[in-house]
């Protein structure tokens, strides 16, 4: 497995490389990376796991500088993983002297769920993705369902500019009480941990619920609010969404997502899950 630190090193191993999976992560890896990981190598002849974390899809007072950097621990999995090559560019190859003066801008999405409390978030991962398509030149790019709202954006970009990438998306994996697992979930005081799974729990019943006939979504949505913050959560969003396109769910929809975000204690935790129904 190769490491490579800088944009032409990794031009220059991409030159004589075939088929190339791309799997951008922060690092910091856990099973659902390396998922995506599985589902890379079956796409490809050869993948790249970027790490790098992100600056410019932090907001001020957000948690770039805690976010856990764990290079060492990261490269051993990726090798254990069969990976190819690991890109972890330090911050002044992707961004000299910290200045990025070109963005790539999503549209409205972009300014709500996550993007209502994260001004600039989406804005910053559509840029360093497309950045780190530019670099690797990939065929195929693993993203994570657990991130929902980041795949509808990468999707439409990709879609809308052109891009000459296929978006694999991967489901979520998750801990046993069902807590969808993520980098953030190492914040977690155990006691937190055991609590987390009440999102997941809340997402689960309202999918019964619309899966059983239910189409007062604005009920549901409250009800799993309520309950939520009852327990002590502080509840950012919980939705229905028509699932293609993130847009507000309608009664006669029958492929939606109910999607979440809520914080616990300190950690900012995000959710959703699927419902197709059959008309
Ligand atoms: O999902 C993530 O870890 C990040 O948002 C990504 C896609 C690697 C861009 O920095």
């Amino acid at each position: 497995m190769h490491i490579i630190h800088t944009i032409t090193e990794l031009r220059s191993w991409r030159q004589q490389a075939k088929r190339v999976a791309l799997v951008p992560t922060m690092g910091n890896l856990h099973e659902g990376h390396l998922s995506l990981v599985r589902t890379a190598r079956a796409h490809a002849d050869a993948v790249v796991v970027s790490i790098f974390v992100n600056r410019i899809q932090f907001g001020a007072g957000e948690d770039f500088d805690q976010y856990p950097r764990t290079l060492e621990q990261d490269v051993k999995k990726l090798a254990a993983a069969g990976v190819d090559v690991v890109f972890a560019p330090v911050e002044s190859e992707l961004y000299p002297n910290g200045i990025q003066n070109y963005f790539v801008e999503p549209p409205v999405i972009q300014n709500e769920l996550c993007g209502r409390s994260r001004p600039g978030h989406f804005r910053g991962v559509a840029t360093v993705v497309t950045k780190l398509f530019n670099i690797v030149q990939p065929d195929v790019a693993c993203f994570g369902k657990k991130d929902y709202q980041q795949l509808v954006v990468i999707k439409g970009m990709v879609q809308d500019l052109n891009m000459n990438v296929e978006i694999i998306p991967v489901g979520i994996e998750r801990a046993k009480t069902g807590l969808a697992l993520s980098s953030r979930n190492s914040y977690l005081t155990d006691t937190e941990r055991a609590q987390a799974a009440q999102l997941s729990e809340q997402l689960q019943v309202m999918a019964k619920a619309i899966a059983q006939g239910n189409r007062d979504f604005a009920v549901l949505e409250n009800s799993a609010a309520t309950y939520l913050q009852q327990h002590g959560w502080q509840v950012d969003y919980i939705e229905v969404r028509q699932a293609q396109m993130l847009t507000k769910a309608q009664n006669s929809d029958t492929n939606l997502v109910i999607v979440a975000a809520a914080i616990l204690g300190t950690t900012r935790l995000i959710d959703n899950i699927e419902v197709h129904l059959s008309n």
